[in-house]
């Protein structure tokens, strides 16, 4: 997640056995080096890289990957014919995030190692077609027999469980740890995720690409600009380059900035360690998955 992933929340969720992953969209070369090197240094656990392919320096990424000796790498926004087949040949495990059948027959064409399918429940960057996790994921699981991760909307162990029930093989969870301790996002704005509610997020910049984000006065700028039909070059400008996100997101600028976010962060209560988030997913998964198959729940 840009402005959220750096070593410390990677690090944090590899070390209690889930796979973090560092979010390079909104890192330069150093700083994207530097996160690396830092949790080579904080865990033995496997760790890997999300890498929008929209980057114009998507290539000294990669040699930086190379270099480093990253074996994980989860390209998103952009076409997995591109790289994929580079990667693997480097030795690389390749998922690619899609949010339509469309991009899953593309993807799993291109030869990806496992899927992320993402509904329109989740935050950040989203897809065109607005499909739910709950209608995307069964749809996804008969594309491909390639390990399939969901993702959108998937923060509680109930919600995981569901996922699975759907066709999943495991899940992806970006808002839930975006507001954890270890989280490199401004106090500000994990303050403002946790005491939002339901409906205090929306997707916006669907003219360029579609994002879930908090309602707020850069929510209400571009939605204007949107309905008064202004070129996507001027909403561009309006955005900046990462301009927004940073400011929302890292500075803490809640009025003017770009506050990605997905909707269950309405059940977000709390900024709490990545451990305790984890735990407790883990707990409700599994206290869930007893119950449901328990005797009460079947009939004669
Ligand atoms: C603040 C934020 C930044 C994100 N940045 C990226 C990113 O750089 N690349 C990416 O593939 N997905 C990004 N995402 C999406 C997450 O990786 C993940 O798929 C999504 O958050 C899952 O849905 P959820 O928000 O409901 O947990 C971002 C999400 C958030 C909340």
């Amino acid at each position: 997640m840009v402005w959220c992933s750096g070593w410390k929340l990677v690090s944090a969720v590899s070390d209690f056995g889930c796979l973090g992953l560092i979010g390079s969209g909104s890192m330069d070369l150093d700083v994207f080096k530097h996160h690396i090197k830092k949790c080579k240094i904080a865990t033995n656990k496997p760790f890997g890289v999300n890498l929008p392919l929209y980057s114009k320096d998507v290539d000294a990424k990669i040699d930086i990957i190379l270099q480093e000796g990253v074996k994980i790498v989860f390209t998103s926004a952009g076409n997995p014919k591109l790289y994929t087949k580079m990667l693997k040949k480097e030795g690389i495990t390749v998922a690619h995030l899609i949010s339509s059948e469309e991009q899953a027959i593309k993807s799993d064409a291109a030869g990806v190692d496992a899927l992320v399918a993402e509904g329109y429940e989740a935050g950040g960057h989203n897809g065109h077609n607005e499909t739910t996790t709950l209608c995307l994921i069964p749809a996804i699981r008969k594309i491909t027999s390639k390990p399939l991760m969901a993702a959108g909307g998937i923060g509680t162990g109930q919600g995981m469980l569901s996922a699975m029930c759907l066709g999943a093989d495991g899940v992806q969870i970006g808002t839930a740890f975006a507001v954890s301790d270890e989280s490199s996002a401004h106090e500000n704005f994990k303050l403002k995720v946790i005491q939002s509610k339901e409906g205090d997020t929306a997707l916006a910049l669907k003219s360029i690409s579609p994002v879930r984000m908090m309602k707020n006065d850069f929510y209400n700028e571009v939605q204007k600009a949107e309905k008064e039909g202004v070129s996507v070059e001027e909403i561009k400008e309006l955005i900046g380059i990462m301009g927004r996100s940073k400011k929302g997101i890292f500075d803490g600028d809640l009025i003017k900035g770009e506050l990605e976010i997905g909707q269950v962060s309405a059940q977000m209560k709390k900024i709490r360690p990545c451990k305790e988030i984890i735990k407790e997913i883990l707990n409700e998964y599994e206290e869930n998955r007893i119950a449901l198959s328990s005797d009460r729940y079947k009939y004669d």
